[in-house]
């Protein structure tokens, strides 16, 4: 018994070790290419954005971000600060600083390809 119980021990640590230097090496790389407001997005406003909810303009489609980036930068960071219609202020993000939530435009913005007059 007291055999099996370290064989499983030993596996543990190895199963997270090895899940440990996969996580870092994923981490390095996502850091080295990660945009600066990939991160609120992804914490903060992918679950409309990515399926479209409500209308929610999607990530990565130009046909949706065309005419919102004809708005300007400046509109769409005070939509996001504010909210519009079923995009709720701060996409429900108290704790994210207005800055974040621009960078978090821009990411969307970056991601269907079009660029906004600031
Ligand atoms: C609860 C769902 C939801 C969340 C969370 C959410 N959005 Fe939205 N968002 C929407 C919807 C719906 C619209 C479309 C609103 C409209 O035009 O009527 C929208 C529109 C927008 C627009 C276009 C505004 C404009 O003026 O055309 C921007 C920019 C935007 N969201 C940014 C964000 C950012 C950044 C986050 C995360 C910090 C976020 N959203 C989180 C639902 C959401």
């Amino acid at each position: 018994m007291k055999v099996v119980v370290s064989f499983l021990k030993t596996l543990t640590v190895l199963g997270l070790a090895a899940s440990l230097a996969a996580c870092s090496s994923e981490s390095a790389d996502a850091l080295a290419d990660a945009h600066p407001g990939r991160a609120t997005y992804n914490a903060a406003c992918i679950s409309c954005h990515n399926p479209g909810i409500s209308g929610a303009p999607r990530l990565g489609d130009p046909d949706a971000w065309q005419p919102r980036a004809a708005k300007g930068r400046q509109a769409l960071v005070s939509s996001t600060v504010n909210g519009l219609n079923g995009m709720p202020a701060k996409g429900m993000c108290w704790q994210c600083s207005d800055e974040q939530l621009g960078h978090a435009v821009d990411y969307m913005l970056d991601q269907a390809g079009v660029t906004a007059a600031p």
